[in-house]
């Protein structure tokens, strides 16, 4: 009988149980002949051979709530001075673990690429609220974050509206725009701010304008790596993550008084947050995250080590965790410019 360790690395986001519960309800089916432990706080749990018993109790009811029952860190695999994979190796071995199931976003995926290589049998499940990852067409968590920020934009349009202000609001999304693009286009915003086209101050306080002479409330929705023409980097502030990337967040407090000042439309600026990883995963999202889950033991029965599951259309399918890291997935600009042509 072998034996696999499930682990969810990186940020949290919604939809993580369901994949867990769906990868652990195998163990009850005799299709493999497979048990499942998971390790406790990401890679942390790896390295250290802690772990937690996942059986079909373990598991009951989990799907619908957020967050992770195994805990998440950006701890890395490779971090001295007890990572690495002879220390991983020696670490499976004493507890008994054939493989390791990472689910996690770039920084997870290219971790677990480099144990794969390393000789450490390694398969990836695909997540994050950003949905920047390359080779999937969507991940889990996204679509639960753009319901979150969805009705974040419709709330402050009605305060908006009542005090004639200008809102802003700024999502995460780290260097793609594509929650962002969602929540502002579901919410109907004046205009949406993204990482792939900067867009200068001109323009965007013409659009506001135009909005405000017209008698409506203006609606910004700002991505967090939104960049100004000639700005290099994403605004940051907060130092680097456990990944080493930079902690971004802070420009729509950035762009709110600039707005202001130079329109003289009263404006204010919210920062979403972790409002957006937290709380009940979105139907779409449980039922993506369950399907990954299913498709993970059969993937482990192929012997298909150093593959991710990746949603293509409607259908699971597999991709070498090559294809999946290194690029983000930022959002086209033909579709950016779709939603442009209407601005303001
Ligand atoms: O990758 C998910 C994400 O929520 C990003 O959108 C955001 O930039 C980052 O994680 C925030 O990370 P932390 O939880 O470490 O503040």
């Amino acid at each position: 009988m072998a034996r696999y360790g499930i682990l969810t690395s990186g940020g949290d986001c919604p939809g993580l149980n369901a994949v867990i519960r769906g990868i652990v309800l195998d163990s009850d089916t005799g299709l493999n002949d497979f048990t499942y432990v998971g390790f406790k706080d990401g890679f942390w749990g790896l390295v250290y051979g802690e772990t937690i018993n996942l059986d079909r109790s373990a598991v009951r009811g989990i799907s619908k709530e957020g967050g992770t029952i195994l805990g998440t860190s950006r701890f890395g695999p490779y971090t001295e001075p007890d990572g690495g994979p002879d220390n991983i190796k020696k670490a499976l071995e004493r507890i008994g673990v054939d493989g390791v199931i990472a689910i996690g976003g770039d920084g997870t995926m290219a971790a677990a690429n480099r144990l794969y290589e390393d000789g450490i049998p390694t398969v990836g499940v695909p997540k994050t609220i950003d949905n920047d990852l390359e080779a999937t067409d969507y991940t889990f968590g996204f679509n639960t974050a753009v319901e979150i920020a969805t009705e974040a934009v419709d709330r402050l349009r009605t305060t908006g509206n009542s005090h004639k202000r200008c809102m802003v609001l700024e999502v995460m999304g780290r260097h793609a725009g594509w929650i962002a693009m969602y929540s502002g286009l579901a919410g109907g915003a004046h205009a949406i701010l993204i990482p792939e086209s900067p867009e200068s101050v001109d323009q965007i306080c013409a659009w506001v304008t135009s909005v405000r002479d017209r008698g409506r409330a203006p609606m910004v929705v700002v991505a967090e790596g939104f960049t100004f023409p000639g700005m290099e980097e994403a605004h940051s502030h907060k130092g680097l993550d456990g990944f080493n990337r930079p902690r971004l967040g802070g420009i729509g407090e950035i762009l709110a008084p600039i707005i202001e000042e130079r329109t003289g439309i009263e404006t204010r600026a919210t920062v979403l947050g972790h409002i957006q990883r937290g709380g009940v995963p979105s139907a779409w999202d449980r039922v993506l995250g369950t399907r990954f889950g299913f498709a993970v033991p059969e993937l482990i029965a192929d012997g298909g080590w150093g593959q991710m599951l990746a949603l293509r259309g409607t259908d699971i399918v597999r991709v070498p965790f090559a294809d999946a890291v290194g690029h983000t997935k930022t959002v086209p600009l033909d579709f950016y410019g779709e939603a442009r042509a209407v601005f303001g």
